[in-house]
């Protein structure tokens, strides 16, 4: 492909999705299959996403058949990836045999075999989310996919975790956790001082006068969890890899390295500590690589499953009252030791 001029958020997570499905950690992805297919009696699963983006993580739920009867309420606070999610998801759905009604662009039903799923996008920040429906509403799944290292995760878990049933589960995928590597290198001394500073950037970023980022967010969420109360029942690496074959880089992820290059080179230009024309002869090079198809890029990240305690919180509770909950682990498999009921 030519070096784009132009630069779209949707194109970048269209792109990303076929990166995604390769890293996710498919150990960690099993023990939710088996809590799910556990937890089937329980009927309609409803499950909540968080930062959902233009949907890839609804579509591919469904492809991994890992709900069955379910309620999935999918939110982002940008309404241009949520406008992007109801065009999408029909398509997507027609296309691998769904019948679909549609009660609304943003609320629609999806049938098949052993699938009933009714779909909700909203187009809403989380916190205005959890105020408007911690007293309504809660659900029994969180969802959150290369979402958390965007916010500011120790004040956002609680508030997200009152919107759960006590007992409730969460999958929290693709945490960027500090290691940003590009091969091969082009001046090894200026690459370490760019993917540095690129990761202060990430740490330093403030949205509405919060800090809203962090560039280990996945090795800290192992404290972040804990202070909630949630017990880790899995958690494993999910790191992007990405590289040419023969045939250059598969489907759409050479746009997704333009991206994440312009990414970079949005986030340092301008920056003190770098020589500018230094800089843009890098951002230049990397660009070329990814044409040549000679870019490796590796991010590593973390995916986690858990539970939440077996009583309902507003805020974070201790560990130690958590042991004493709801889970069992025997082997591979999950089973709860409480019976549930709706709030
Ligand atoms: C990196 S994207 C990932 C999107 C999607 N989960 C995926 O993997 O394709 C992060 C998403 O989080 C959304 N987001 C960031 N801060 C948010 C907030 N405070 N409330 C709701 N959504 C937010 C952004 O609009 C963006 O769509």
């Amino acid at each position: 492909m030519v070096i784009p001029k132009t630069y779209s958020f949707t194109r970048y997570l269209a792109a990303k999705k076929t990166v995604d499905d390769r890293s996710f950690n498919r150990r960690v992805l099993g023990s939710l299959t088996r809590a799910l297919a556990n937890n089937m009696a329980k009927l309609p699963i409803e499950v909540l996403e968080v930062g959902a983006g233009i949907g890839t993580m609804v579509e591919r739920v469904l492809a991994w058949k890992v709900l069955g009867n379910a309620a999935y309420t999918a939110i982002d606070g940008d309404p241009d990836v949520i406008v992007e999610a109801c065009r999408r998801l029909p398509r997507w759905a027609s296309g691998c045999g769904y019948r679909l009604s549609a009660q609304s662009p943003e609320k629609m039903v999806l049938k098949k075999t052993d699938q009933d799923i009714s779909v909700e996008f909203e187009a809403i920040e989380f916190g205005d989310f959890v105020k408007r429906e911690r007293a309504r509403r809660s659900w029994d799944l969180l969802l959150a996919n290369a979402f958390l290292d965007l916010i500011e995760v120790p004040s956002a878990l609680p508030r997200l975790f009152s919107l759960l049933r006590p007992g409730g589960l969460v999958y929290f995928t693709i945490n960027f956790d500090g290691v940003t590597i590009l091969q091969p290198e082009i001046d090894p001394a200026l690459d370490r001082q760019i993917v540095t500073l690129y990761h202060r950037t990430m740490g330093n970023r403030v949205t509405s006068g919060k800090r809203s980022g962090d560039s280990c967010t996945g090795r800290h969420l192992f404290a972040n969890l804990r202070a909630c109360g949630v017990e880790l029942l899995d958690a494993g690496s999910s790191d992007w890899v990405l590289f040419a074959g023969f045939n250059g880089y598969p489907e759409e992820e050479a746009y997704f390295l333009h991206h994440i290059i312009h990414t970079i080179h949005t986030a340092l230009n301008g920056s003190s500590e770098l020589d500018a024309n230094l800089f843009a002869s890098w951002i230049k090079e990397r660009h070329n690589q990814v044409e040549q198809g000679r870019l490796i890029y590796i991010a590593h990240q973390l995916d986690f499953f858990g539970r939440v305690s077996g009583q309902r919180q507003n805020s974070p509770v201790k560990y130690t009252t958590q042991r004493r909950s709801i889970q069992a682990v025997k082997g591979n498999s999950v089973e709860s030791t409480e019976t549930e009921t709706k709030d």
